[in-house]
């Protein structure tokens, strides 16, 4: 079939919003219509060219939420008229990982999905016959998709597909790192860096989880009363003396839990060194740049501090982001909050200008 999508053609140009070719669902896949798709900075990033194993030409978006409208062959887990969340972390429920509860790494498709293919080795994208790449195994920034039936979460229909797609990175990303990473505790404290969609979701998660405190950090006070809004009960400018100030907060031991959401290095290390002394976690979301290294004095670990990474938070996609989507059914999670910007495919762009200028949460692609 013909559909609309927007093509990464060149690294450090604008994304070419065209029409291309979309093949049928094989064995194990899906066809999707996308209803809605977020803007997301790891689409800049490959965009930019920055990121080393960025590939073109390839439809980019991930963030995506819509309609199934067909099956191939052997799929009984998702039937025509589902409403779903496309998963760039999928799960097989089958591999080795899969049947662990210790991760949400599913290791069934990393490697062709990496490279930006299907898991049988091919692309159904196409340009006048020649081949155009998946992304993230997702390729959202389309009218269409066709992807695994393991990277898809089947959702409640209830739910609105504008605010759903958010679950398909970033909101879980930060609810999860709290909830399923971290498993903060009740009558904990927590001390959030970083209010973007990812921090705000981790804010909202501690909250959920019955902490007692939650410390958010950021360097904008328009972000930080957003923090607030999702559950923060202290805010604070973040700088130089951070860790200081969050020490003398907690009677000079750290916080029980604390979750970087920053993608610096720096603010990294500041969120170990303001973890509680005998058993702080510090849980990081950030992706940090190429090459770059987290300082840590191993004596802070001696004494009881861990550090923990979190990848879509721990949450494992197929199982736990329709859970989540009814919670924000059920009132437990203001989403429109965090829906900044209404676009078209057309002004996908202006989605990474808005990102870049720090302008509002969250963009939301609507296809008509
Ligand atoms: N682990 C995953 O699976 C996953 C998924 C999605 C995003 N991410 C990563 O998570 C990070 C956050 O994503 P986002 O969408 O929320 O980004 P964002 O840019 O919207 O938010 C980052 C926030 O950090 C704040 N900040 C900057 N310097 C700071 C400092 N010194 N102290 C405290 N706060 C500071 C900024 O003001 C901003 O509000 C990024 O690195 C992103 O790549 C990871
Ligand atoms: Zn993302
Ligand atoms: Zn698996």
């Amino acid at each position: 079939m013909r559909m609309r999508a927007a093509v990464l053609e060149e690294f450090g140009q604008p994304l070419v919003v065209q029409e291309i070719d979309l093949e049928e669902p094989k064995t194990g896949e899906v066809l999707v219509r996308l209803v809605a798709c977020g803007v997301c900075h790891t689409d800049m990033y490959t965009a930019s060219g920055v990121d080393p194993s960025g590939y073109a030409p390839a439809v980019l978006g991930h963030e995506g939420a819509g309609v199934v409208e067909a099956v191939g062959e052997g799929v009984d887990s998702l039937r025509v008229g589902d409403h779903v969340v496309t998963l760039f972390s999928p799960q097989c429920r089958e591999c080795e990982h899969c049947l662990s509860p210790r991760t949400n790494i599913c290791l069934a498709i990393r490697d062709q999905q990496g490279k930006g293919y299907l898991p049988d080795g091919t692309t159904r994208l196409s340009r006048d016959g020649e081949p155009i790449r998946h992304f993230m195994g997702t390729s959202t920034f389309a009218e269409y998709t066709v992807m695994p039936a393991i990277a898809l979460a089947k959702v409640s229909p209830e739910a609105p597909l504008d605010r759903a797609c958010l679950f398909a990175c970033g909101l879980s990303t930060g609810l999860g790192a709290a909830m399923y990473t971290a498993k903060v505790e009740a009558g904990t404290t927590c001390v959030v860096f970083g209010a973007g969609m990812v921090g705000l979701g981790a804010v909202a998660g501690c909250r959920l989880q019955g902490a007692d405190r939650i410390v958010c950090v950021d360097l904008s006070q328009e972000r930080l009363q957003m923090a607030r809004h999702q559950g923060a009960t202290d805010v604070m400018i973040g700088g130089a003396d951070t860790v200081e100030a969050i020490l003398e907060m907690t009677g000079g031991f750290g916080a029980d839990h604390t979750i970087e959401a920053t993608g610096l290095v720096g603010v990294m290390r500041q969120a170990v060194e303001s973890a509680r002394m005998g058993w702080g976690l510090a849980t990081m979301c950030g992706v940090a740049g190429k090459g770059e290294t987290l300082d840590v004095t191993p004596r802070l670990l001696i004494t009881g501090r861990r550090v923990a990474g979190s990848s879509f938070g721990g949450v494992k996609g197929r199982d736990q982001v329709p859970q989540l989507v009814q919670r924000y059914l059920d009132g437990d999670i203001d989403v429109d909050a965090f829906l900044s910007h209404r676009l078209t495919l057309d002004e996908v762009n202006r989605g990474f200008d808005l990102m870049h200028a720090q302008d509002g949460i969250r963009s939301v692609i609507e296809f008509a």
